[in-house]
């Protein structure tokens, strides 16, 4: 099995295991935690990583990359990064600004592919903004009032001015992806949702498959970690027998067999790890292959679960997860 796909339609590949980047659930994130786990995966094989301007981990990676392309391990034109336009600037007068803050952090003058995180605007802030999320009293998020696809207008002028090589959309539902579509000048290549073996996410899927996009799957592993996993809710999957036992019989561990499962169902995966051998052990998933039978029962865990629900945006008028439409 290749280490690479095409992305979209547009010339270029995207290799289908990169490393996450986001550390911490509401804090900033820990820059130096994320230097020293993008060094381990350049040295583990990654060529690609997973960021966004929110997750505060951009200056590690920048750092990172700049040290081992010094060493001579990496050219910049070996490594596939991704950024994130975050919700507070998708006023179009701020989206090239963010992604130019984002090139400065990462010390890079272009990025591989520039998403829009999610559909859901919030109040604009400029770049030091008092707080990536502003909230109203009830604890949501105020929103803006920009439209999609304005925002996606922007986002293509990055592409224009060779900012980035592709964009693309992330956590937008069918209905918005079709409102892309139907107005862009320039095609989303490239569509990031969550999926996890409590979570196949079909539809949405199935769809941006359809309309010639490349898949990836965010929080593969199921998020085993997140604080706000409540009782009730499945997990962690890593407990599953199923797992288990698919595990013993393959001599592959566990969140191997989940990855592998991702990639044989066609999508990139971008498991978060600033543990090196868990680093190592996440991208040591291309010697062994998944039957047609144990695939079919890895996908008999969906529970249509869906860890990142997003509550604070749940009243916005774009909010994505109401419905599959
Ligand atoms: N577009 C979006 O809206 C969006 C949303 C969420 C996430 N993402 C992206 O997707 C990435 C991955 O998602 P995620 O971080 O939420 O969840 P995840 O990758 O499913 O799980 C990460 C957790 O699993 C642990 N882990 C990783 N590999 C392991 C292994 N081999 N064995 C045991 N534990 C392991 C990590 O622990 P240690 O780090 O302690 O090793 C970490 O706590 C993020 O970092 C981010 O880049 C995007």
């Amino acid at each position: 099995m290749s280490k690479t796909v095409p992305i979209g339609n547009a010339s270029g590949i995207i290799p289908v295991v990169g490393l996450g980047t986001w550390t911490v659930f509401g804090q900033q994130g820990n820059s130096d935690e994320v230097e020293r786990a993008t060094l381990a995966a350049i040295d583990a094989g990654y060529r690609h990583i997973d960021c966004a301007w929110n997750y505060g981990t951009q200056p590690g990676v920048g750092k990172a990359l700049e040290a081992k392309i010094k060493e001579g391990v990496i050219k910049r034109e070996d490594m596939f990064l991704t950024t994130k336009l975050w919700d507070t600037h998708h006023n179009p007068c701020l989206v090239i600004e963010e992604l130019r803050d984002s090139l400065r952090q990462l010390k890079t003058d272009y990025v591989d592919l520039f998403l829009i995180h999610w559909p859901t605007a919030l109040k604009d802030q400029d770049m030091s903004g008092e707080t990536i999320c502003p909230l109203d009293e009830n604890g949501k998020g105020i929103p803006a009032d920009h439209k999609l696809e304005d925002v996606w207008k922007a986002v293509e002028e990055c592409q224009k001015a060779g900012l980035t090589k592709h964009i693309g959309l992330s956590n937008f539902n069918k209905s918005q992806v079709t409102r892309i579509l139907n107005s862009c000048s320039i095609r989303p290549v490239a569509s990031q949702v969550e999926v996890s073996p409590y979570f196949s996410n079909r539809p949405i899927l199935d769809f941006c498959k359809e309309k010639g996009m490349t898949l990836t799957a965010y929080a593969p592993l199921g998020a085993p970690n997140r604080p706000w996993h409540e009782s009730g809710q499945p997990g962690p999957v890593f407990d599953e027998p199923i797992l288990k036992e698919i595990s013993a019989s393959k001599g592959k561990s566990i969140p191997q067999v989940i990855l592998r499962f991702h990639i044989q169902r066609g999508l990139v995966v971008i498991p978060k790890s600033i543990t090196p051998s868990r680093i190592k052990e996440n991208i040591d998933v291309f010697d062994f292959q998944l039957s047609e039978e144990e695939m079919t029962k890895i996908a008999s865990l969906d529970r249509n679960f869906r860890a990142f629900a997003e509550p604070i945006a749940s009243n916005h008028r774009e909010y994505p997860f109401n419905d599959d439409s």
